[in-house]
């Protein structure tokens, strides 16, 4: 909110939507917008549909909610694949969402490994820097700005290209709030790299960028990387050794020490990686709960049904 009730006013839409719904063609919502807009628009009436928790009464007036977890944030990825399977059947979906690494039996709480633990720190709030870079994978850098902006951290997503606006890997256009000459005139609690293979050989090209993550090893402070990053920046840049890392599946034997690598996401000491899109969710709750405290992060895996 209020970009779903933004949705709801929007009467070019609202036509679209109802000509969709017409033709006996599908259309769909997801957290507040089922009740928001498909809800306002009398496109539930005599379904059965679910929506964000807290606008499950409003839904009730129009349709007959229904418990489940496909609602909100946390599920998105799932409704995503849900959606690829109506579409293209269930063939497509399996051979979509392989690659993403999508976590295949939630339990009630995530878990990752630690070894070496050390305490993390901050003053006032966490301040980290998310570099983007074109190819970079959208949905990983999004993941944990979004989920990182929750947990209140100071959050800079700065482009190693010359222009702020970069072209992600499924060709979303994300734009930086600044350029990466801007960002290393700042230190940062956490540095951490988002995957994509044309992303992570953009950030391993960026002298200023690893001459930044190799500063944050010597003086003790925290990097991180998930999907292809962790092989293809940290790796060759030395900034692996002695640490047990995971990455993405195909790209783990390239690391120094895969030995811990089949977890979804692995902290060691100022090191926290993690394997791919589908583990994204997990890797940002364990960095907001190595900054905040688990209580803190499984509030807030909560809010976004993350959790159950
Ligand atoms: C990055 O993508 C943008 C947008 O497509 C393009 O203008 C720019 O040239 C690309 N940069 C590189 C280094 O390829
Ligand atoms: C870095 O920050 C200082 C203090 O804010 C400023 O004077 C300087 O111009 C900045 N340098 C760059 C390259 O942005």
């Amino acid at each position: 909110m209020p970009g779903a009730a933004t949705l709801k006013d929007c009467k070019t839409l609202e036509n679209i939507a109802k000509k969709q719904a017409a033709d006996g063609r599908p259309y769909t919502a997801l957290c507040a917008a089922s009740a928001v807009a498909l809800g306002s628009w009398g496109l539930l009436k005599g379904l059965q549909a679910i929506c964000y928790p807290s606008f499950m009464e409003q839904l009730s007036s129009s349709a007959s909610a229904v418990e489940s977890r496909g609602r909100g944030p946390g599920t998105a990825m799932e409704y995503s694949i849900a959606l690829v399977e109506l579409l293209y059947g269930k063939e497509k979906a399996i051979e979509v969402s392989g690659p993403l690494v999508m976590p295949s039996n939630r339990g009630p709480e995530y878990t990752f490994a630690e070894l070496n633990p050390v305490k993390w720190t901050f003053e006032n709030s966490p301040k980290i820097l998310v570099p983007i870079a074109n190819g970079t994978v959208e949905m990983e850098a999004v993941i944990i700005v979004d989920v990182l902006r929750r947990a209140k951290a100071e959050v800079v997503v700065a482009s190693v290209e010359d222009k702020l606006e970069i072209l992600a890997s499924r060709k979303v256009k994300l734009v930086a709030d600044v350029l990466i000459d801007e960002a290393i005139n700042r230190s940062y609690d956490l540095i951490v790299l988002p995957g994509g293979l044309g992303g992570a050989q953009a950030f391993a090209n960026s002298q200023k960028l690893v001459n930044l993550l190799k500063k944050q090893r010597e003086s003790n402070k925290l990097y991180g990387a998930i999907c292809a990053s962790p092989a293809l920046v940290l790796e060759p840049h030395g900034l692996l050794k002695g640490k047990k890392a995971t990455a993405f599946p195909a790209l783990c034997n390239e690391l120094s020490d895969p030995s811990e690598a089949e977890n979804h996401v692995v902290v060691d000491g100022n090191l926290v990686t993690s394997r791919g899109s589908g583990t994204s969710m997990e890797f940002a709750l364990v960095i907001t709960e190595k900054f905040l405290g688990r209580q803190k992060a499984l509030e807030l895996a909560k809010t976004m049904l993350s959790v159950q």
